[in-house]
């Protein structure tokens, strides 16, 4: 039975095939071609299955975003299987998680080697997401910092005398820095390699949104997070599909105008900080 007699349709890359990167593509998929790359080879099994079943043209690939050549080559396979029109970027780990060398070096270069990697494949029009955080918004580093991050090569950034000081502190402080890092990431690409190609690429930086990668976070910091989330406006959290929803329309035509950004979706967390209703640490 052939579901699809298109070629060389627009591809989709997911690195990072969780619960929201899954969810912002199957809200853009129909009629495209799907490449998901994860770490986790049960993972992958799972999501494309689901995929498949669903009625999607769904191809996987092991990725380790730790690595840049293996981030290299998920970027070249994307581009073998038809024009990049699409590239999600979720590969992450969470504060409660890993250790802060762990954080930093996935979470920041990690995503650095896939904004350069897709910076040399996409196609003219095409758009990228990359989805960092509500915390990078919780700590504010020195203009100065933020300057001398965007002129470091991806390769450098664990070498700057910021990330091996500040940032290492723990694990909290890692993951804070490294997804206001994504900010600056997606800025500068914005700016220059992805301009480049007449594509654009935003972030989007989630509150509490109910994954398993959350589930770790509530187990081990359950009283800290109960509070943030009652203090917001929403007092909720989020789902997967309220950030699909925003990914979509990111990635989609209608934001043709917008590269260079990040769009916050806390549910308000970040108001209820920067005003004084919740106080970080408490
Ligand atoms: N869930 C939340 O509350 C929340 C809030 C803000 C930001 N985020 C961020 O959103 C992103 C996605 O989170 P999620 O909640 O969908 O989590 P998730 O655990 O469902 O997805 C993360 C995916 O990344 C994959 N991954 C981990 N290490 C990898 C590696 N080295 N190489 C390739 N893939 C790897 C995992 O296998 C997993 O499929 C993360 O960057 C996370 O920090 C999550």
């Amino acid at each position: 039975m052939i579901f699809d007699r298109n070629e060389n349709k627009p591809v989709i890359a997911l690195l990072g095939a969780g619960s929201m990167g899954t969810a912002i593509v199957r809200r853009i998929a129909a009629g495209k071609k799907i490449l998901l790359g994860d770490i986790s080879e049960k993972n992958l099994e799972k999501v494309s299955h689901d995929f498949e079943y669903s009625g999607y043209d769904v191809e996987t690939m092991i990725v380790n975003a730790l690595e840049r050549e293996s981030v290299e080559a998920f970027a070249r396979k994307a581009a073998s299987l038809g024009p990049v029109m699409f590239f999600i970027d979720t590969a992450g780990a969470s504060p409660n998680q890993a250790k802060p060398e762990h954080i930093l070096k996935l979470d920041m270069v990690g995503t650095g080697y896939a904004v350069d990697a897709f910076g040399e494949v996409m196609a003219p029009s095409g758009a990228g997401l990359i989805i960092s955080s509500q915390t990078g918004y919780m700590y504010n580093i020195p203009h100065e910092t933020e300057q001398e991050i965007l002129n470091t090569p991806t390769q450098d950034l664990m070498d700057l005398p910021f990330i091996r000081e500040t940032a290492m502190q723990n694990s909290g402080w890692a993951y804070m820095i490294a997804k206001r890092v994504n900010h600056l990431q997606a800025m500068k690409a914005a700016a220059t390699t992805w301009k480049a190609r007449r594509a654009r690429i935003n972030t989007l930086s989630p509150g509490v949104i109910v994954t398993p990668l959350a589930y770790d976070e509530f187990n081990a910091a359950g009283e800290g997070y109960q509070r943030m989330i009652d203090a917001s406006a929403a007092e909720r959290t989020g789902t997967s599909d309220e950030i699909a929803e925003a990914g979509a329309f990111l990635l989609g035509e209608h934001a043709g105008f917008i590269t260079g950004t990040d769009l916050l979706i806390d549910g308000g967390t970040i108001a209820a900080i920067r005003t004084g209703q919740y106080k970080l640490g408490r």
